[in-house]
């Protein structure tokens, strides 16, 4: 590719704060600085996959307004294995090549994909059976891409968490209860363990820990016998107890989702230690919203860094934070080393320095 000149750009898996901050990134680098032209896909994949390919062509004045805005003008989706995809009629059928397709009737040189652990991997496989020339930039509330320290839309989900802990204090002072927050971040703990720690939580419970009730309720207790009357917990939605097991249900498609943990949690405390317990379950909140100056601050970096990769040719890689800088990794090792919260880390310290109960 002597002089890439169409790229495209696509918003894949669960959205988050912070995607349209990295969608203007890239078009103000890419149309600003490079002359190129760029072409938003509709849909994660699903828009190269339709014939004609369904996008919106991008120019700087058309993204002069997102950058604090939720959502991704794009849209996204976290359904639909390409290479397993659910059709109308019932049928699965392989698209890998109907993408593959599409790319090539829009002329493109490259394309930038933003997404988490799971969307990364099925683009990459995507891009090489394809032959798409395909950089990577990581996004996930939950924040457990491998090779990058944060991911956008982590900090803006860590602010709403630590913001619903503060309200909740107030509350539950008054009321002498116990409030737990049940939180996301699927089988990492990263959202918990900082909102935990920055909202003063007493009791934070991660994947990473299995919890035993008996400690969680010797905590409760033991504030309690000291005239502290309330209590504050944050729990990820994939905590485990001792013997492994995780609260989950299924709905209403047969689909096991995580949830519930919370409200389980709320009965056993209140059973072991007599305190009134109540429940916020934050949910997609985490996911909404203004993105954090932190998060406006990284899209930025990430989507001028992407640009730059395509100039330089360099394809398969994925941006990434690494020691205050911006860096870029194989996606293939970003994806392979899935990062949870270290039970000898840092947070971790912090947290049992301060008398937090870990479970
Ligand atoms: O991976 C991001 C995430 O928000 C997880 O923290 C959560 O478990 C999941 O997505 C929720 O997915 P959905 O939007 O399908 O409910």
């Amino acid at each position: 590719m002597a002089n890439p000149k169409r790229i495209g750009i696509l918003t894949s898996g669960g959205d988050c704060a912070g995607l349209n901050a990295v969608i203007r990134a890239v078009v103000r680098r890419a149309v600003g600085s490079y002359g190129w032209e760029v072409l938003g896909i509709y849909r994660a994949t699903q828009g190269l996959m339709n014939h004609p390919p369904e996008f919106l062509s991008l120019d700087i004045k058309s993204v002069d307004s997102i950058l604090t805005h939720g959502g991704t003008i794009l849209g996204t989706t976290n359904k639909g294995d390409p290479f397993a995809y659910p059709m109308p009629d019932g049928s699965i059928v392989n698209r890998a090549e109907d993408i593959a397709e599409g790319y090539r009737r829009l002329g493109l040189d490259a394309v930038i994909g933003i997404g988490g652990d799971g969307s990364l991997a099925i683009l990459r496989q995507l891009a090489q059976q394809g032959g798409m020339n395909l950089v990577g930039i990581p996004k996930t509330i939950d924040n457990d891409l491998g090779s990058t320290e944060r991911s956008v839309g982590f900090d803006t989900a860590v602010n709403t968490a630590t913001e619903a802990l503060d309200r909740l204090h107030f509350t539950a002072a008054s009321h002498s209860r116990v409030m737990i927050l049940e939180v996301m971040g699927r089988d990492a703990g990263h959202i918990a363990i900082s909102a935990g720690i920055a909202g003063g939580a007493h009791v934070i419970l991660i994947p990473e820990i299995p919890y035993s009730l008996e400690n969680i309720c010797n905590k409760i207790r033991e504030r309690q016998d000291r005239g502290q009357n309330f209590s504050i917990m944050i729990v990820a939605e994939a905590v485990k107890n001792e013997k492994g097991d995780i609260i989950s249900h299924t709905n209403t498609l047969g689909q096991n989702r995580l949830g519930g943990v919370g409200h389980y949690l709320a009965d056993a405390i209140s059973k072991c230690s007599g305190a009134e317990t109540r429940v916020t379950t934050l949910g997609h909140v985490q996911r909404g919203g203004t993105p954090s100056s932190l998060d406006r601050l990284l899209a930025s970096a990430f989507g001028v860094a992407a640009v730059d990769l395509i100039a330089e040719e360099k394809f398969d890689r994925m941006v990434a934070w690494q020691n205050r800088q911006i860096v870029d990794v194989p996606i293939e090792e970003a994806i392979a080393q899935y990062s949870t919260v270290d039970p000898e880390g840092a947070l971790v310290k912090t947290a049992r320095g301060l008398g937090i109960c870990l479970g």
